[in-house]
């Protein structure tokens, strides 16, 4: 089937998470990285172990917990820290390539998007502060759902929103669950292995491995 969209994961494929740590990493202090980490993962945890009770809370709440969970842990209780990387979450950094990468799809003419977990109103505020609302012709979130990814009905947002058939998508995520989530469901996924990790999930293959935004738009898929 002929590609007609390329559909992109938001955080960690298009906006650095590590980037809210890194303006403040002075405060942070030496465990400034592994304090990251962490939120990220129990981040995730939280919307994996939710999703699997059939319960749910916004992105943004877990957002909020995981960071709670990560400053206790590394024994950092600043309020004044906790509320500034809240701040730097709703304005994280585009990965350098995003916007050019983005701004070629379009115009060799496909349809563009996000689709992620974040909560509508966090990823409206990361795209404008990005600048990348002319480049995107979708924002869709999970928060319409109650549930996160990787649940096919996730992934079924795209192909209603678009009128289109998972096979003419391009789903791009350097989450590698994420892939697996989309091999699932039918869309052509591209992983961006920005770090060079093991594969995983070998019955559900990503169609290209890419290590930069930038390699997308020469992919031959
Ligand atoms: C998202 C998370 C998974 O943007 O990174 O959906």
């Amino acid at each position: 089937m002929p590609v007609r969209s390329y559909i992109f994961d938001a955080y960690g494929t298009l906006f650095d998470v590590h980037a809210a740590i890194a303006r403040h990493r002075d405060r942070a202090g030496p465990d400034a990285e592994r304090i990251s980490d962490l939120w990220r993962t129990k981040q995730l945890e939280y919307s994996w172990t939710l999703t699997s009770m059939g319960r749910y809370e916004n992105f943004e709440r877990l957002t909020e917990r995981a960071l709670d969970f990560a400053l206790t842990r590394f024994g950092k209780s600043d309020a004044a820290l906790r509320a500034d990387l809240l701040a730097s979450y709703q304005k994280l950094d585009a990965y350098a390539d995003a916007k050019e990468t983005l701004g070629l799809l379009k115009k060799d003419g496909f349809t563009t998007g996000i689709l992620s977990n974040g909560s509508p109103g966090m990823l409206h505020a990361a795209v404008k502060n990005a600048g990348l609302d002319d480049m995107l012709d979708h924002v869709l979130s999970v928060d319409s759902l109650g549930f996160y990814k990787p649940r096919n009905e996730v992934y079924a947002l795209v192909t209603k929103a678009l009128s289109t058939q998972p096979g003419e998508i391009v789903f791009v995520s350097s989450n590698r669950w994420d892939i697996a989530g989309a091999a699932s469901f039918g869309f052509k996924p591209v992983w961006i292995n920005r770090s060079k990790m093991p594969d995983e999930y070998p019955d559900l293959k990503p169609v290209a491995v890419i290590d930069t935004l930038a390699a997308l738009p020469a992919l031959k898929l």
